[in-house]
């Protein structure tokens, strides 16, 4: 409230100030507009003249002032001044010389009054259409001339770019996507994937747990996902076989950081069930894959292995593709690189599915899941040495994949 008035007050001044700048320079002798009129030190001072000369030369000093305000002014400034409810200056001169004037000047008054008004108006319009006054938009002025920013055109990251591939050669094969949260309870991680609680094969995937959640059962306990296998139950759980699935995804363990370990990475894991799915299925599906993501020449071997929730279980190896399998110090000089786990679906999988999906029965079906480490292949497809590269957001390193 007190802003308003001190405004009120400021522009009332203002305008008497103005208004004596003028009568200044139209001073004696009795020629100019200003002798028609009262000086007094009211805002609008009151006619004396009535003729039609008059009352222009009266109104067009008023039609400039407000015209050279409305460029100076903020809109607010100007309204308060020009039409303000008390002091308004369209009030007063309604007052001063509408209301004063003799009835036969009434008419003649009141058409250029209401020619001011509209030209306040209008100027009022104008000002808050248009925004700023014409100070402010010289002040924000820009050189068009001088040359632009220069947005650079993003790329994908190497490791999406991988990620993709890697789903583009299943998907060519039949296989649908599917994704899961990263935040994962306790079962669907490690209970459903046969790692029971307590079991040993836990230990190897320690991982970020949500705290405070003693009093639920452990079971529902949330965690960072430690691999995308629990996305093969979520699938399952979701729909009856055929199931053929690949899913892409960023899991989290517990690993120290070196130059092939990192506590963060990706993974796409691979699912496929249905009537008589055989070990067969599972190599001629492997090897194919890893034909296409790194050339036909390259071989693939399986090794026994152990996971938990395949049996039997292997570790697949590819044919060196740095020295072709002669042996080098990328292979440490067996020919062979190690790159991916992959085993037929255990029956206690099935098991823990068929508490949804009946038709999980694992006498009936049968399948195989595979997972790979999507960093570790992006890696050898593009020669890197660190993985930590890969994370660290290094523009110099990030443009080589554009
Ligand atoms: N989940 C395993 C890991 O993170 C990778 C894996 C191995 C996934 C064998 C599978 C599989 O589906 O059959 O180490």
């Amino acid at each position: 409230m007190r802003l308003g008035a001190g405004l009120l007050l400021a522009a009332i001044r203002g305008f008497a100030n103005s208004w004596a700048r003028a009568n200044a320079h139209a001073a004696a002798p009795c020629s100019g507009l200003f002798c028609c009129l009262h000086m007094t030190n009211e805002a609008i001072p009151k006619l004396t003249a009535f003729d039609d000369a008059a009352l222009d030369k009266a109104f067009a000093a008023l039609e400039d002032e407000a015209r050279s305000d409305a460029s100076a002014l903020d809109v607010e400034a100007f309204r308060l001044k020009w039409v303000g409810r008390k002091q308004g200056l369209l009030n007063e001169v309604s007052d001063r010389w509408l209301k004063a004037a003799p009835g036969a000047a009434k008419k003649s008054v009141g058409q250029r009054f209401k020619v001011l008004k509209e030209l306040v108006e209008t100027l009022i319009e104008n000002a808050s259409g248009a925004g700023p006054s014409d100070a402010a938009l010289k002040a924000e002025a820009i050189d068009i001339t001088l040359p632009g920013t220069r947005r650079l055109i993003g790329a994908e990251h190497p490791i999406t770019r991988t990620m993709n591939e890697i789903v583009a050669v299943f998907a060519a094969l039949g296989y649908s996507v599917g994704v899961g949260p990263e935040v994962e309870t306790d079962y669907y991680n490690f209970e459903c994937m046969n790692f029971p609680p307590g079991h040993p094969a836990r230990d190897t995937q320690d991982t970020l747990v949500v705290a405070g959640q003693e009093r639920r059962p452990l079971r529902d306990r949330l965690l960072l996902r430690t691999h995308t296998s629990p996305v093969q139950m979520r699938t399952m759980e979701q729909q009856p076989p055929p199931v053929r699935i690949v899913i892409p995804g960023k899991v989290h363990r517990n690993d120290a950081a070196d130059a092939t370990h990192s506590p963060i990475f990706h993974q796409v894991e691979g699912l496929c069930v249905d009537r008589n799915i055989t070990f067969s299925d599972l190599k001629g599906t492997l090897d194919h894959a890893m034909k296409a993501l790194f050339g036909s020449a390259v071989k693939t071997r399986f090794f026994p292995s152990f996971f938990p929730f395949t049996e039997p279980s292997a570790d697949v190896q590819i044919s060196c593709i740095f020295c072709g399998g002669k042996g080098c110090r990328k292979c440490k000089q067996s020919g062979w690189i190690e790159l991916l786990g992959c085993g037929m679906v255990d029956p206690a999988v099935f098991g823990f599915a068929a508490e949804k999906q009946p038709a999980y029965d694992a006498k009936q079906i049968s399948g195989f899941a595979f997972g790979m480490g999507v960093e570790r292949i992006a890696m050898m497809k593009y020669g890197i040495s660190e993985i930590g590269q890969f994370f660290a957001g290094d523009m110099r390193f990030l443009g080589q994949f554009v």
